[in-house]
This record gives structure tokens, sequence and C-alpha cells, in this order.
């Protein structure tokens, strides 16, 4: 018979790792919650139509990477491979008051080519602050996401930033750009040589050391920034100085979707692989509610990818596994009631603890005991069940072999006063 595995570019996240998952969540929840971000779950899949619009047909994603089906009613649906259109599109529907803030935690779904930290099904934590054009929300933003890494322990984290400009300005850098690059056409790389007039800007992506040489010379967006938007771009840098978020201003920073005006901003990890090193970026998005049938109304926002954040850790040697909360395991060789009757008691006193079924023998459930974790064993043999008390042995620590009776009433208190 087949036995399925989980399919290609995904991952099972286990314990002790998915542990590690849920503190990074909780510590992502704890640092936007501060700043009044509301966590915010939205539909895993969208009509197609929220991601073709909100990022553009010509983007890499709509193009080649989207979980796309149509449902048994006939509607053209799609597995969210980010999470930004999906919370706008929440926003015009709900037109909630602005500043509206949210943050969310979500599974993204992208068909490409697996690999360490690139996968099919990666987890993003993310904000959208929606309905302020204001720069000093761009910096709030930011200094969010640095702020957060900190929380982790990651040190080796580099921040670029850098303007798409607006409707004023890019159109024009885009028709410049264009012409410089129909001037370099046999010096690109195959895929950017056929595609380059469709969007000149995702060549300033390319990673090929053709397309890398004809960037070089290419003309950068900075200089050609109308003054709304270089003025904008100098507030944020400003507020960054003046935070003491260190940063380099990145001409040829090109985030992958279309939606993206005025700011973009992108963290690296120093200590990944250069491929797969983004561990979070983001950018505003003024023009996307109007794109998506709302009002228009600016945004900004950005993801964190947790796998990659893991892999950082790691490189790191920072964020441990979560020491397990069951503290106590109650080992009963009497026949079981006691151990279904006391683990029910304990936990409700909030001690977190555990027990073996199915009738093992002392040593076994002792084994047990020592892989839970636990600092206590609350042994229960005939002699203790008769005599309505456990014998209380402790496992780890300094008093670790030391043993006493204890009374199976009031058992909950003596315990806690035993791990305090
Ligand atoms: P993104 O840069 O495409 O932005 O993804 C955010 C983060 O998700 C990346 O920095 C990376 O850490 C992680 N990531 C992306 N793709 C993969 C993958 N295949 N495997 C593992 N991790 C991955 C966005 O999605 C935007 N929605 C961010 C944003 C929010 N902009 C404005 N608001």
């Amino acid at each position: 018979m087949t036995r399925f595995q989980a399919p290609s570019g995904t991952r099972d996240i286990l314990p002790p790792e998915s542990g590690r998952l849920e503190e990074v969540v909780a510590r992502f929840a704890r640092v936007v919650e501060l700043a009044g971000y509301g966590l915010v779950v939205s539909p895993l899949f969208e009509d197609v139509g929220v991601f073709r619009r909100g990022m553009g047909e010509s983007s890499e994603i709509v193009r080649k990477e989207m979980y796309e089906f149509e449902d048994k009613g006939g509607r053209l649906l799609a597995l969210r491979p980010e999470g930004t259109a999906p919370v706008v599109r929440a926003f015009i529907e709900h037109q909630p008051p602005t500043v509206w803030k949210a943050w969310y935690v979500t599974p993204a779904f992208r068909y490409e080519r697996p690999q360490a930290g690139r996968y099919r099904q990666h987890h993003q934590l993310g904000v959208e602050a929606i309905g302020s054009a204001d720069p000093d929300l761009d910096v709030e933003v930011i200094a969010l996401l640095a702020g957060f890494f900190s929380s982790l322990g990651l040190e080796r984290v580099e921040l670029r930033v850098s303007s798409m400009g607006d409707g004023a300005c890019l159109p024009a850098y885009r028709t410049a750009l264009r012409s410089y690059l129909a001037a370099h056409e046999g010096a690109l790389c195959a895929e950017h040589a056929a595609r380059y007039r469709e969007n000149p800007l995702r060549v300033l992506d390319c990673k090929r050391p053709s397309c890398r040489q004809v960037r070089e010379g290419a003309p950068r967006l900075r200089h050609a920034l109308c003054e709304p938007c270089a003025a904008h771009l100098a507030r944020v840098c400003a507020g960054l100085d003046a935070l003491g978020i260190a940063y380099k201003e990145d001409d040829f920073l090109v985030r992958g979707f279309d939606y993206y005006t005025r700011t973009t901003f992108e963290f690296s990890s120093l200590a990944l692989e250069a491929a797969q090193d983004a561990i979070g970026g983001g950018g505003r998005y003024d023009g996307l509610a109007e794109l998506l049938g709302g009002r228009p109304t600016p945004g900004i926002g950005f993801a964190s990818g947790i796998e990659r954040l893991l892999l950082a850790c790691d490189a790191e040697g920072v964020l441990p596994s979560r020491p397990s909360p069951v503290t106590v395991f109650v080992a009963d060789v009497a026949g079981g009631s006691v151990a279904r009757d006391l683990t029910h008691e304990l936990r409700r006193a909030g001690i977190g603890c555990e027990r073996a079924f199915d009738g093992r023998s002392l040593k076994a459930q002792l084994r047990l005991a020592d892989r839970a974790g636990a600092r206590l064993a609350l042994i229960v043999g005939p002699e203790e069940a008769a005599a309505g008390a456990v014998t209380l042995r402790v496992l780890r620590g300094p008093q670790a072999g030391h043993q006493e009776r204890l009374a199976r009433s009031g058992l909950a208190e003596a315990v806690a006063a035993w791990l305090a």
C-alpha cells in the first residue's frame, strides 16, 4: 500500500520544534499588541482576483506560484500566497475606524522550487496599518519588526530601506529604466531579455550575474523620486536615525509585488545563506485599497517568515526550546484510578502533569517521567492507595532522590509548595 508523505515543499512541524514556533508567535503578539495591533483571522482562500489585482498580474507569484482552484460551485479561488491583500480586502468589507492596526499569523502557499528555507507552505507573521500616509507610521512599523527580532535575541540582522515612488514619479522612472534596458538587451539573462518591457523593475531583482552587471549602470529610482516622495523617504530615514535603528539605503531593493508605493524595506539575516536570507520585509501600498474596489486609503505593513526566523535563531544560537510545562509525573502501579483522578486534580490546580497508560511497570513509568522532564514523581503503589497517600520522589535538582510520604488530601497545595 502507498505510504503517504507530506507534499513536496511542505513539512510537518512537530514538538519540540512546534514549541519554538509557539514561542515566536507569542513574542510577536506581545510586541505588536503593545503598539495597538489586534489579531485578524481571515480565510485561507480568497477570490483569485484579490491576489491577481492586488499583487499584479505580472508579479512572479501571480504568474507562476499561485495555488488556484475552482470550487464545486464554479468559483475561481486561490490559497493565500501572502497576507496583505486579504487584510485589505477585509478592511474594505468591514470599514473599521482608521488607523486600523491588524496583525496575523498565517500559512502562505507558493509553488516555489523547494529548498532549505523555501517552502510551498510557509508561515508568516505580519502587521498591516491601514488609513494613514504619515511617515511616522512607516517608522513605527519598521521599528516594530526590528524590536521583534531583538526580542528573539537576533543580532546579525541587516535592514535595507528604499522607496518605490508613487503614481507621479514611478511611471517616468519605469520608462527611463526600460530605455536603458533596451540599450543593454543583449547583456540581460534570457528570461529578462524576453520580459523586461512588461515589467522592467524585475530585472533589478534578478540574481543572475549578467543582469547584475547591467544593473550597475541603471538609473536609480532614488534620483527620480518626485518631491513629495523624496520628502517622505527623508522623514522615514530621519525617524529611523532618531530611534537608533541602523539601516542602509538600497537603490535596487525591489519587492515582489506591484502594490508597493513609497517606502519599502527588507531585513536579512547575515547568519543565513544569501538565497534565503530575507527574514522579513514590507512597505507602503497606498493604492491597494483602490485596486481592490475600496476608497483610496493608504497603508503599510510587513511580514516575516517563521521557518526562516527559526533557521536564523539556530544559526545565532538563540531562542532555546521552551521548558516543558509538565513538572509532575503520577506513577500509578496500583491500578490506574489514582492517576486518572490525581492528574485531573493537579491540572485543575494549574500544575502541569503527565501519567502513563496501559499499566506499565514502575521502572517504565519513571523512564517516561524522565523523558517528560518532570521534576517530581508522585508514586502510588498498593500500600499508598490503601493509606490514602502518595510517595513524592524528587527527580531533578539538588534534592534529587529525596522521598517522602504525603497525604492524598490537600496534595495539590503540597505539590505546589514543592514546585515553588
Ligand atoms: P514577502 O517578502 O513575500 O512579503 O514574504 C515575507 C517573508 O516571508 C519573507 O521575508 C520570508 O521571510 C518569508 N517567505 C517568503 N516566501 C517564503 C517561502 N517560500 N518559504 C519560506 N519563507 C518564505 C509578503 O508576503 C508581503 N505580504 C509583506 C507585506 C506586508 N508587505 C506589506 N505588508
